[in-house]
């Protein structure tokens, strides 16, 4: 479904961002990916993708850096030649309740997750401007559209990148560039990993298919909006959550 194609994924060494880069490079896609330090993760996925006889290279990069992001997409255009699929994954958290949370909290979880969006967007806009193609995947949360808890700072991110992901559908849409969000409900990553037993539990009793997602069922989610069978849909949030958010 993706043969021939070269897709980005950001924060791709690990979790979820991994098995969209497998689920991709499985359907023929060259793969380039960052992540903030080369490492063994890094290093075993560029592994596992070549072995199938595709190109893959993962570049250390930051995503909230600016400057650093321009050098990564440039880097990656010289290396791969062209850009067909963004998937802006990198996100962290920092959970605490409103009271307690500090600026750094906020600052560090919109840079990361909001910022590094618009970094990247920006940075292969014009290779897909060119082309007259792309489509664009933003790693949004079911909390972006429902809010949280606990997770102000991180909420306002992923709500963030709904209508950063509306407004690029509706710029780029003449140019045959499409852009589309995913609203994963809770993925079994380390991400939650970090979550205690009885906050997982009480998670799964609110999902009506009563389990937590794999990170494969956003990769396939995510195949879908980088593939043609989703040539007519922009603009869209496609929630991952198990039937959570309805
Ligand atoms: P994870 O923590 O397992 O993986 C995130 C990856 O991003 C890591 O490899 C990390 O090193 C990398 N990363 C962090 N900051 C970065 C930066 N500044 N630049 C480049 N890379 C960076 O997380 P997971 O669960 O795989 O999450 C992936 C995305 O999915 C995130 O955007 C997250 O917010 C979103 N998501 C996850 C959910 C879950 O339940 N796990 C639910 C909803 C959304």
């Amino acid at each position: 479904m993706l043969k021939d194609k070269v897709a980005i994924i950001t924060g791709a060494s690990r979790g979820i961002g991994r098995a969209i880069a497998l689920k991709f490079a499985s359907e023929g896609c060259n793969i380039a990916f960052t992540d903030l330090v080369e490492d063994e993760n890094m290093n075993s996925l560029v592994t596992e993708i070549t072995a199938l006889g595709l190109k893959a290279k993962g570049y250390a990069s930051n995503a909230a850096d600016f400057e650093q992001t321009q050098k990564t997409v440039e880097q990656i255009v010289a290396d791969f030649g062209h850009i067909d699929v963004l998937v802006n994954n990198a996100g962290i958290t920092k959970d605490t309740l409103l009271m307690r949370m500090t600026e750094q909290q906020w600052d560090a979880v919109i840079a990361v997750n909001l910022k590094s969006v618009f970094n990247f967007t920006k940075a292969v806009q014009t290779t897909m401007l060119k082309q007259r193609s792309g489509s664009i995947i933003n790693m949004s949360s079911v909390v972006g559209v429902s809010g949280n808890a606990g997770q102000a700072n991180y909420s306002a991110s992923k709500a963030g990148i709904i209508g950063f992901t509306k407004s690029v559908a509706k710029e780029l849409g003449s140019r045959g560039i499409r852009s589309n969000a995913i609203a994963p409900g809770f993925i079994i990553t380390e991400m939650t990993g970090q979550l205690s037993e009885e906050v997982r539990n009480e998670w799964n009793k609110m999902i009506p298919l009563r389990r937590g997602g794999t990170p494969e069922d956003v990769a396939n989610a995510c195949l879908f909006l980088a593939s043609d069978l989703s040539s007519y849909v922009s603009g869209q949030v496609l929630h991952v959550c198990g039937g959570l958010n309805t």
